[in-house]
């Protein structure tokens, strides 16, 4: 059956009148193109659709079922543009969203904040390591990531957001714990957690060491910034970890943040899409809205 949505509207129309005037004229169209509408529908579905009885027209069995289904169909289409129009006005959306496993401690908040605002949106976010979130970015899987410094030699849009300072901790009762100024190379005296390779704090933790020339003692490896923290503070060694991630430790004072000179190591977060890629506008406004608005919302402990 070889129909068009045209020729649903204009049957539509004639089966709530029956009447071919009556269709035409709230169709705005003539009555011999609505009569020829209806004919080659007739012609495609290969059954009457109407019958005349000396001045009336009446619907055949055919008929009545094809008006059940084209106000069925009407309806659908009518919902469909409502949805589109809401998407439009970013009401309703669904954003995608990947980002850093540091990330995590505080985008949850500007996702509420967001959402919060903007009612219906529908949010899938995926907690990962730098790799697969490269990879969610080149293979098209993710709308926006939240990432430290992105790769130069990738095709992407990246921005600047907010400032990601890397600090070293210590339980309360370590012997550094009320030094200042701690020289660099005393470190060297300390067995240090690190995370796991592919992170990148690990990463900056490493650029910014070697630069400085020196080799920390860095035996114990954790996939996780939690991990560091418990190892931290059951005694393990000491760990590098984001602010981002000490707001309970610091106010607990589970953990302490030494004073180590040279420290903090400043790392930046980043908001990234593919270059090329179209956004839908709920993406558009949560990028904007973490431009424009994440230093409101978030605060770092304070130490
Ligand atoms: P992470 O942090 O990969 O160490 O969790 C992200 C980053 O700082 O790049």
């Amino acid at each position: 059956m070889n129909i068009t949505f045209r020729q649903l509207q204009i049957f539509d129309a004639v089966a709530r009148n029956l009447s071919f005037t009556r269709a035409s004229e709230e169709l705005h169209l003539t009555q011999p193109a609505v009569s020829m509408q209806i004919k080659q529908l007739e012609q495609s579905v290969g059954l009457p659709l109407f019958e005349q009885l000396g001045k009336k027209i009446f619907l055949t069995e055919a008929g009545q079922e094809f008006s059940r289904y084209a106000s069925a169909i009407g309806s659908q289409l009518d919902e469909l543009e409502q949805v589109v129009d809401e998407m439009k006005g970013l009401q309703r959306g669904r954003l995608t969203i990947a980002v850093a496993s540091t990330a995590n401690y505080f985008v949850p908040r500007l996702l509420a904040t967001f959402c919060q605002r903007h009612g219906d949106v529908t949010v899938s976010l995926d907690v990962t390591n730098r790799e697969q979130l490269l990879k969610g970015l080149v293979e098209n899987r993710t709308d926006l990531v939240i990432m430290g410094q992105p790769p130069e030699d990738m095709d992407l849009v990246a921005e600047r957001f907010l400032e990601n300072p890397l600090v070293v901790i210590a339980p309360p009762d370590h012997l550094l714990a009320k030094e200042k100024n701690i020289p660099l190379h005393r470190l060297l005296e300390e067995t240090f957690l690190v995370r796991e390779q592919g992170s990148g704090t690990r990463s900056a933790v490493e650029r910014f060491f070697s630069a400085n020339q020196i080799a920390l003692s860095t035996q114990m490896e954790m996939s996780s910034n939690e991990a560091i923290k418990q190892g931290v503070e059951a005694g393990l060694g000491l760990g590098i970890v984001s602010m981002h991630t000490l707001e309970m430790e610091l106010a607990l004072k589970r953990l302490v943040i030494l004073d180590v000179e040279k420290l903090p190591i400043m790392r930046n977060w980043y908001i990234v899409h593919r270059s090329g890629k179209r956004l839908s506008l709920v993406a558009q406004g949560f990028q904007k809205f973490v431009q424009e608005e994440s230093r409101q919302v978030l605060k770092l402990p304070s130490a």
